[in-house]
């Protein structure tokens, strides 16, 4: 039994067969949807239902029972109960284009963190929203995903890449990557990205390299007289993984009301600052969310919990923006 879909923003329909999901069925009809992983684990998808029901053959990842409850769900993973009329966040990007880009710096940041510098020599300059992320291909199809972690400049543009053991790209590839190498990437993707659209207090909380697209939005409100106040919670194993601590220390002087927070989850007893896991510490320091805008990016697992425990305090799922970073492959 097939059943239809319409956007009510657009007004466009389609048909969604036995067995599809929306976005598949969606994409088939040439009806554009937000999407990234395709596998329930970003979020990006996220649409709400205005008319009728959807069941997932496995609750995704990247939704919280409280955002489904609220009449949220994941199009990649949603099969239609009903005909469904569906509302979906539209936003402005850049048109993402494939092109070379060439490595000019690449140096470790930590024991497991290389800064990766590119310049897109076909681009003279190019735009990108903060909070965005470009894909580099690896020859095969497939293609690897990393943040921006510098504001636009020029065509120049930064990363921060964690070595995954085992690896493709992360391990094997970056390692004999040098200056001068050229990777095949596409740029800019995503709609992760700042809703300034709200001043509300800004709750940031990164995992690893999830500072990256943090760092780039913080820095698009550096001496900005908007910039609502700012808490950064930064989880980490062990203060060997705080690479860039004594530069964000530094963001004090050019962010209004800028709180930073480390947080270990295995310090040695040396450490004097808080243990445990990031999103208990927010809860510690701030019983109530509901006044908040929320920026979650880095392990999907932490975002997952994060999102779970943050609705529990107050939090409007409305203002929990994500960014998680999904494995592109699952060993
Ligand atoms: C939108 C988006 C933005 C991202 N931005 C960044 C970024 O800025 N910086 C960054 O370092 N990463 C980022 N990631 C994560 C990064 O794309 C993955 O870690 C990538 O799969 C690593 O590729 P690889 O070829 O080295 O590992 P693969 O060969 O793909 O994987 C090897 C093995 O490691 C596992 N694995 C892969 N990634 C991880 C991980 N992160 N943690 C634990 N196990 C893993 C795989 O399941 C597999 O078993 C982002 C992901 C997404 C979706
Ligand atoms: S595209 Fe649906 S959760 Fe990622």
């Amino acid at each position: 039994m097939s059943y239809r879909v319409e956007v009510r923003d657009t007004s466009e329909a389609f048909e969604v067969a036995s067995g599809e999901s929306v976005l598949a069925a969606a994409l088939r009809s040439n009806v554009k949807l937000p999407h990234e992983c395709t596998l329930g684990g970003c979020g990006t998808c996220r649409v709400k239902l205005e008319q009728g029901s959807v069941a997932y053959a496995q609750f995704p990842m990247a939704l919280s029972e409280e955002e489904a409850a609220l009449g949220y769900a994941l199009a990649c993973q949603a099969r239609p109960q009903s005909d469904l009329v569906i509302s979906v966040p539209r936003v402005e990007l850049a048109q993402p284009q494939r092109q070379p880009a060439m490595v000019t710096g690449i140096e470790a940041y930590c024991h497991d963190v290389i800064h990766l510098e590119l310049v897109l020599p076909e681009a003279e300059s190019f735009a990108y929203r903060p909070g965005q992320h470009m894909n580099v291909f690896l020859g095969d199809g497939s293609h690897r995903s990393f943040s921006m972690a510098s504001l636009p400049d020029g065509n120049q543009v930064d990363f921060h890449v964690r070595r995954i053991p085992g690896g493709r790209f992360t391990e094997t590839q970056l390692a004999q990557l040098q200056p001068g190498d050229m990777l095949d990437v596409e740029i800019p993707l995503g709609t992760f990205r700042y809703h300034g659209e709200d001043y509300r207090e800004l709750l940031m909380v990164a995992t690893g390299t999830g500072l990256s697209p943090i760092k780039c939005i913080l820095e698009s409100l550096m001496d900005d007289p908007e910039c609502p106040p700012v808490s950064l919670y930064r989880g980490a194993r062990t203060e060997a993984d705080l690479y860039l601590d004594r530069e964000i220390r530094e963001w004090s002087g050019r962010l209004y009301e800028f709180r930073y927070v480390p947080v270990l989850s295995r310090a040695d007893a040396s450490w004097t600052g808080r243990r445990g896991h990031v999103q208990q510490a927010v809860l510690q320091d701030l019983a109530d969310l509901s006044g908040h805008s929320i920026y979650l990016c880095g392990s999907p697992v932490m975002i997952s919990g994060a999102k779970k425990a943050f609705l529990g305090g107050g939090a409007s799922v409305d203002h929990i923006h994500v960014d998680g970073f999904n494995f592109q492959t699952h060993g």
